[in-house]
Order: C-alpha cells, then sequence, then structure tokens
C-alpha cells in the first residue's frame, strides 16, 4: 500500500516523540512491504514564530491531502500570554473543525506490567479497558462566545450548543464500536442541569433503542462519572460524551494506567485523513531533556495503521511490541517509579528491535 502521513511535531517534547514514532512507521513500511510517504509540517507554537499563525494555509493543505496525520503535542509558556494575539491551541481546534473530526477515541486500557504506576490500587485498574468517545466539534468549545460590557466591569460567555446530527453521529459511531467490544455504552451527561445534554439524551436514547437493541445502554451523569471512573473503572466498556465533558474525564482516566505517557488517541470523521496524537501536552518542563515516554505516540502511530490505513496486522504489531517491551521490565522515567529509566530514543529503539523480531 501506499500512503501520505503528514506529521506535525508541534512543540516542546512534541518532535522528540514524534520522531520515535515516524522510525517505528518507517520500519513498519519495510516489514510489511507499504510505502508510506512522510513530511513534517509546523503547527502550533513553532509556527507562530515562524508564520504568525498556529496552523498555516501550507500545513492545512497538507493535512487535507494526506491519508493521515500524525501530531505531537503543541503550547508552552512561552505563548501563554492571555493577551497575545493567537494561541498554538487555535490551531488544534482548527485543524479539528477543518478535518471535520468529529469523533475523538481515547482507550484506557491498564497494562499488567504498569499497575503498580497507577496511584489507585492494583485490584481496582486491573484489566481496565474502556474506549472513551469524545465529541470533539462542537459544544462549548465552538459554541458562541464573546465578553460584553457589565456594570462590575465584563462579562464573559461561552454557549455549549449541539444539534441534533452532531450527537446522532458519534452516538452511532460509539455504538457501532460497542457492538465489537463487550457491548456495553455509556453516555455521560448533565442532563439534571443542561439543555444541551437534554437533547444528548433525548438523541441518543431513540438511536440506541430503534438501531442497537442488543446493547447494555445506560446513562450517567457527568459528576459521578467523575466518581465511578476511579471506583469501578472496569464496569466500563464505551463511553460517548460530548466535548469539555470527554476532555476532562480522560484526563482523570489516563491516571488509572498510571501515566499520560502511555495513552494514544485518534481523532475521525466520517471521511478524509484522521489526525492521531498522544493525550498528553508538550510538557515543557521535561522538552528537549530526551526523557520523555514516546510509547503513547507509537500507539497513536497503530490507531493511525488501522482507522485510516486498515492494517489490522500492522497495528496490532506494533501495540504487540510495545506489550512485550513493558513486560520485560523497560520504562521511560514516567513510569520507571525510581528505578532505571531509558531515554526517549532507548525507548523507541526497544520498541523497534522487539517489533523487527515478531
Ligand atoms: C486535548 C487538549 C486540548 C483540548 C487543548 C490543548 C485545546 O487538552 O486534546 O485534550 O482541550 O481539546
Ligand atoms: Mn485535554
Amino acid at each position: 500500500m501506499k500512503a501520505k502521513i503528514v506529521s506535525l511535531p508541534g512543540d516542546g517534547i512534541g518532535p522528540e516523540v514524534v520522531l520515535e514514532a515516524e522510525r517505528i512507521l518507517a520500519t513498519v513500511a519495510v516489514k510489511f512491504g507499504h510505502e508510506f510517504e512522510m513530511q513534517r509540517f509546523p503547527m502550533g507554537g513553532c509556527a507562530i514564530d515562524e508564520f504568525g499563525t498556529a496552523l498555516p494555509d501550507h500545513t492545512l493543505a497538507a493535512c487535507k491531502e494526506s491519508n493521515a496525520v500524525l501530531l505531537g503535542a503543541v503550547g508552552g509558556p512561552k505563548w501563554d500570554d492571555p493577551k497575545a494575539k493567537t494561541r498554538p491551541e487555535v490551531g488544534l481546534l482548527k485543524i479539528r473543525k477543518e478535518l471535520q473530526l468529529f469523533a475523538n477515541l481515547r482507550p484506557i486500557k491498564t497494562y499488567a506490567a504498569l499497575l503498580e504506576s497507577s496511584p489507585l490500587k492494583a485490584e481496582i485498574v486491573d484489566g481496565v479497558d474502556i474506549l472513551f468517545f469524545r465529541e470533539l466539534t462542537g459544544g462549548i468549545y465552538f459554541g458562541e462566545s464573546g465578553r460584553r460590557p457589565h456594570p462590575s466591569g465584563e462579562e464573559a460567555f461561552n454557549v455549549m450548543q449541539y444539534s441534533t446530527e452532531e450527537v446522532a453521529r458519534i452516538v452511532r459511531l460509539s455504538a457501532d464500536a460497542a457492538r465489537n467490544r463487550r457491548k456495553k455504552l455509556t453516555m455521560v451527561d448533565k442532563a439534571n442541569v443542561l439543555e444541551a445534554s437534554r437533547l444528548w439524551r433525548q438523541v441518543s436514547a431513540e438511536i440506541i433503542s430503534k438501531e442497537y437493541p442488543d446493547l447494555e445502554y445506560n446513562v450517567v451523569l457527568v459528576d459521578a462519572m467523575a466518581m465511578h471512573l476511579l471506583s469501578r473503572p472496569r464496569d466500563f466498556d464505551v463511553v460517548v460524551t460530548e466535548n469539555m465533558f470527554g476532555d476532562i474525564l480522560t484526563d482523570e482516566g489516563s491516571m488509572l494506567t498510571g501515566s499520560l505517557g502511555m495513552l494514544p488517541s485518534a481523532s475521525i470523521g466520517s471521511a478524509g485523513p484522521g489526525l492521531y496524537e498522544p493525550i498528553h501536552g508538550s510538557a515543557p518542563d521535561i522538552a528537549g531533556k530526551g526523557i520523555a515516554n514516546p510509547l503513547a505516540t507509537i500507539l497513536a502511530a497503530a490507531m493511525l495503521l488501522r482507522h485510516s490505513l486498515s492494517l489490522e496486522a500492522e497495528a496490532a504489531c506494533i501495540e504487540t511490541a510495545v506489550d512485550k517491551v513493558l513486560a520485560n521490565g523497560f520504562r521511560t522515567k514516567d513510569i520507571a517509579r525510581g528505578g532505571p529509566a531509558l531515554s526517549t530514543s532507548e525507548m523507541g529503539n526497544k520498541v523497534l528491535e522487539t517489533l523487527l523480531a515478531l
């Protein structure tokens, strides 16, 4: 197969972890006889410095022409000034919207080898396997927003807005995924307070009862979900929720696995290239030190092969290699619990060697 893959290394540790994932993809191409044309483009703070915008037109155009996009991370203190004309995060939101990536898949799976790295008790996190579907191009992130005068000075507002169609398409995607897993779907909302949540509840109940009667479907309020995720995470299979609830719950969920450095994510739409990235940020505190954990980005590359190129065997091969490396006791600093730790590139090498030997 021939495929065009655009990589957007971004800021902070982004370039370091993306490099390892690119090496893995290049190795997979050789091992399985594919041709991946990989090219890097600027995005994020580095693009603001060079082009005055976080998502330059030529970067967006290259992404649109590609089969898939691999992203590192964007942002950092240098671009954090609230008064700045633009911010790295603007580029991220724009690329999601432009590529119509309305579904953000965030698998939260614990590794037997890493149970001790979780701040939670091993008996609670052992065997957790949740697939989050976070709505990504709607809600409060994209609703009307602004400031207006107020007797006390100013007033600021962000509107949470959803249409039937926006809810329906992601609920269907998540329900399809549940069908191929343990057949449990949980919809998370705040229907006791928010009108937007009441629409979510209505639309999803209708779709599930008509089209997916075979699923075990339940609804949970977001505040309760924050609690259940810590007390009984094994009870969940597929979880679907709106944009901001998904943002918050998946960061919380990542702690079940011990490190934010382990979790990949896939953002997909109904057509066109998908966007694959680690769920961690640019970690400016450790940038340039060569100690970042590249596994989340390597696992994002596996999701890229699976979801955008339909290369299931290749994806599984990367995941198996990561499993083995961890089972063999290799760790980066974030998951080493004070023990010996590999550098970013050493960890990349371990996965490469293991992959080649499979
Ligand atoms: C994420 C991030 C982004 C988000 C930020 C950086 C805009 O936190 O991908 O989860 O809130 O969506
Ligand atoms: Mn987030």
